[in-house]
């Protein structure tokens, strides 16, 4: 598969999502700034992939800050990176996580008096480590989540948690190709995810890339695909999990969940830890981002409601921990109560 990210010759190359699937082309980005702009404008998008993305955004801060002169100017340089990283996006905690742990890092290096061309490098080399540990999550996730999808029905899914989200792979997706390495007999649907259409444009094209089939349904048709007894499970993403097991994934995914829960089908979760935030009590701790109007207001370039129309435009929801079946991340299996199972996958770490 195309890689997500990947850092080469001192800059990071960024598989620029907005333009997928009709044009494979990347970003080149070489400061903190212009990585959180990526991040901000989705050239980069999925909650892990932000966190990779970020990791190395924040070297390249790193980088930025040894070339100043004094320990101060280094340290203002550096922590103005480290900000203009965490307000890119709200919502996916995997962000802020990759980013404390490269300042912890960093704090613990200067302290010990490691010149700042060195510490450079060791975030590098850091942002390298969150990369790889999330690519072998996703596989572990995978492992994990496989055996509790029934054979012989389907499998829906909603935006894209894929190869193209993480480091590599997918969790949703990382799911579905476990599943279908299995031998499992399991057709794939996926919601096209309106509005930035995630499902249509990237998840059909990786799982088509992979030579999975997909069948790709507008988002109003899953409640009926539910009642309909095709699908045995649906399995999403998230952008961040709060302590009670509420689950911030992609707007329409509550929905989603709402009608599985009413044709009793289960809804898998599939996240690396670091989606989960143990700070947040429940959802109403998770920010929800808003997105601009034209991505409702417009599909691609050309406008498709009414000039002067006012727009809401979330760009996340929260699924109540109670339509959750599982929680599974590459520590394994969470189950209600998520509060007592989450804590115990804590505990592990
Ligand atoms: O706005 P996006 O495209 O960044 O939203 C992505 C999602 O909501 C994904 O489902 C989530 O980040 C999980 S990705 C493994």
């Amino acid at each position: 598969m195309v890689p997500t990210l990947e850092f080469k010759s001192g800059a990071l190359l960024l598989l620029d999502q907005r333009v997928l699937p009709h044009t494979v082309t990347f970003v080149s980005v070489q400061t903190a700034r212009a990585c959180a702009e990526a991040i901000r404008d989705m050239a980069v998008r999925g909650a892990p992939a932000i966190g990779c993305a970020a990791a190395y955004g924040l070297a390249l801060g790193a980088f930025e800050a040894a070339r100043e002169g004094s320990a101060e100017a280094q340290e203002g340089v550096f922590q103005a990176a480290h900000e203009v990283l965490a307000n890119s996006r709200p919502t996916a905690v995997n962000l802020r996580w990759a980013l404390e742990r490269l300042s912890k890092l960093r704090a613990r290096l200067v302290v010990e008096g490691m010149p700042a061309g060195q510490i450079a490098e060791r975030l590098l080399a850091e942002a390298h480590a969150v990369t790889e540990e999330d690519l072998a999550s996703c596989k572990a996730i995978g492992q994990h989540g496989a055996p509790l999808v029934p054979d012989g029905k389907g499998i829906l899914t909603h935006c894209n948690a894929g190869g193209l989200a993480t480091a590599g792979y997918g969790t949703a997706l990382g799911v579905v190709r476990a599943v279908v390495a299995s031998g499992k007999q399991c057709p794939v649907f996926a919601d096209e995810t309106r509005p930035w259409l995630q499902g249509a444009r990237l998840t059909t094209w990786e799982l088509l890339q992979d030579g999975i089939p997909v069948t790709l349904l507008p988002d109003v048709a899953a409640p009926s695909l539910l009642r309909s007894g095709k699908i045995g499970c649906v399995i999403v993403g998230a952008d961040r999990i709060a302590a009670n097991g509420d689950v911030a994934n992609k707007v329409g995914t509550y929905g989603v969940a709402l009608a599985a829960h009413a044709h009793g089908v289960p809804v898998m979760v599939a996240a690396p830890w670091s989606t989960i935030d143990l700070r947040a009590k429940d959802g109403r701790d998770i920010p929800i981002e808003e997105r601009p109007s034209t991505e409702v207001t417009h599909v691609g370039k050309a406008r498709i409601a009414a000039e002067g129309v006012s727009v809401f435009n979330p760009a996340f929801d929260v699924t109540p921990a109670a339509l959750v079946s599982y929680i599974v991340t590459e520590r394994g299996v969470a189950r209600a109560p998520f509060s007592d199972s989450l804590a115990a996958q804590g505990r592990l770490g």
